[in-house]
């Protein structure tokens, strides 16, 4: 007898061989219908149990969450919603759920706030919403790895432990073994850090980037897929302080190169979702149909999530330079009438969340990829441009989303690497590697990151970011 799951079974043909399924009772009506789930399909299967014939005690555990081994025969369904049925011979429970405690949890049958189902983050796995949305970040992840591997990408696990600040923000979750009520002290009466764990400082990695530079100047091509840290105190709906960075690196590749990469991954990416996560995507679409309900209608979405989502695979993605984009805020309509919070003045402006916003929902409604940035807003590793007060960076602005990925082309040339480094008191020492690899063949090379969890907030269309995440880290919160 094989054991199948509830996704083979809803597939298969009526069968006289008895089958074997293990699950979550997510319903039972009428002492005689059991809504059976094993997650792996959002849809559940129906088994039928002819109450006379059963076990009163075994039929009173029965309850929303309890976890059961049901032996039947797979019939055709004569009720709607579902082609195959369980005609149930055997019930073994194999773990119960109390009626009265599952009230006081997400797994009672009545609808709850994303916030409400926060709190419990380690029983939201069993609704719908979560399974859906977790069960599309798994596929994401393996499209991720298919569409490099295809294109002759290597996978670097750059480190997680690091001593330098690949962004040079500061915003960086100290790593260390000493003793917060006792450190050593140097001479000066600072902490001294030469005699920790590493004989120096170091933290939790905030982007993969510089390391992966180094392996893309030997392997040509590489792409790193894992945690990242950041101690922003961004209580937002796109920020996270743990999140999973996609961070492609490619030598001899300039910006254009860059920005086609990046337009054709996610479209790929987007379009393998659409193909592979299909009732998932039915459902979450769904949610947010009902969702919406509640807003007036200049909030709600002028398409249908998968339709969003095809859109995003069929239509070019519009490239516009920074200084073209200043010059729409500036003369469009909620900056004249100072709608923004942050009215934009003059060029040199960094873009906030919602000029970006308005840009791709309002103006070109359509991706759009910002590039040639002020050199004083972004990186320092980031390649100066002839005019001398631009860089090689780019943006890519999602609708709802904002920022998903940012990237550049990367400041090849030693001399005017070290200059701004020097400008911005970077410490040389610290980085030297990171320089010397333009002093042995350096060449043009290019790269940039995609937030992940924002691509399945896109994918998944949910509105905030704690949501597309299995134990969301964020300023006050690292329950579980
Ligand atoms: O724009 P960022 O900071 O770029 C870098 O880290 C570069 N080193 C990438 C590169 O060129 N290799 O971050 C890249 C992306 C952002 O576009 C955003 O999608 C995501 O990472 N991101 C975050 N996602 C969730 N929570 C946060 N706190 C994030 N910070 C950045
Ligand atoms: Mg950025």
């Amino acid at each position: 007898m094989q054991q199948l799951s509830i996704l083979d079974l809803l597939q298969s043909d009526p069968s006289p061989n008895e089958v074997i399924i293990n699950g979550w009772v997510r319903a039972f009506r009428s002492n005689r219908f059991i809504a059976l789930n094993d997650g792996s399909t959002i849809n559940n299967i129906q088994c039928v149990i002819d109450f006379e014939n059963f076990d009163e005690e075994i039929l009173k555990k029965i309850t929303v969450g309890a976890a059961l081994n049901i032996a039947g025969i797979l019939v055709e369904s004569k009720g709607q919603g579902q082609s195959v049925e369980i005609q149930v011979s055997k019930v073994t429970i194999l773990g119960e759920a109390d009626p009265e405690e599952v009230k006081l949890t997400i797994l009672s049958p009545k609808r709850h706030s994303l916030e409400k189902l926060r709190e419990q983050a380690h029983l939201r796995i069993r609704t719908n919403t979560f399974s859906a949305i977790m069960r599309t970040r798994s596929k994401l992840s393996f499209a991720v790895h298919e569409y490099f591997q295809k294109n002759g990408f290597n996978y670097l696990h750059s480190p997680i432990i690091t001593g330098s600040d690949a962004e040079g923000a500061g915003e960086m979750f100290r790593v260390t073994t000493l003793d917060p009520k006792n450190p050593p002290l140097d001479e000066e009466g600072n902490v001294d850090y030469k005699k920790d764990f590493f004989e120096k400082e170091t933290n939790l990695t905030v982007s993969g980037q510089l390391e992966g530079e180094t392996y893309a100047m030997g392997l040509g091509k590489i792409y790193t897929f894992g945690p990242t840290f950041r101690a922003e105190n961004s209580n937002t709906s796109r920020h996270l302080a743990e999140f999973w960075m996609i961070e492609p690196e490619m030598a001899f590749c300039d910006l254009d190169g860059n920005m086609d990469l990046a337009e054709d991954f996610i479209k790929y990416v987007v379009d393998y979702a659409l193909k592979n996560c299909k009732d998932d995507l039915a459902f979450l679409e769904n949610r947010l149909l009902q969702e919406e309900k509640g807003k007036p209608q200049i909030e709600r979405s002028e398409m249908a999530l998968q339709e969003k989502l095809q859109f995003i695979t069929e239509n070019n993605f519009k490239r516009v330079s920074y200084t073209e984009a200043i010059d729409i805020l500036k003369n469009c309509k909620p900056n004249k009438k100072k709608k923004f919070k942050y009215i934009i003045e003059e060029w040199g402006a960094d873009l906030q969340s919602e000029h970006e916003r308005y840009l791709v929902e309002k103006h070109f409604k359509c991706p759009v990829i910002l590039f040639d940035y002020p050199a004083n807003i972004k990186a320092f590793y980031m390649r100066l441009n002839d005019d001398g007060k631009t860089v090689r960076a780019m943006d890519v602005l999602f609708p709802g989303i904002g920022e998903i990925a940012g990237g550049s082309q990367r400041e090849e040339r030693y001399d005017i690497l070290r200059q701004k480094m020097a400008e911005l008191n970077i410490d040389e020492e610290e980085l030297d590697w990171y320089l010397d690899l333009r002093k042995y063949g350096t060449a043009v090379h290019s790269g940039f990151g995609l937030g992940f969890e924002r691509m399945v907030q896109f994918v998944t269309g949910m509105g905030n970011i704690r949501d597309v995440i299995p134990y969301p880290r964020f300023p006050g919160s690292a329950s579980f």
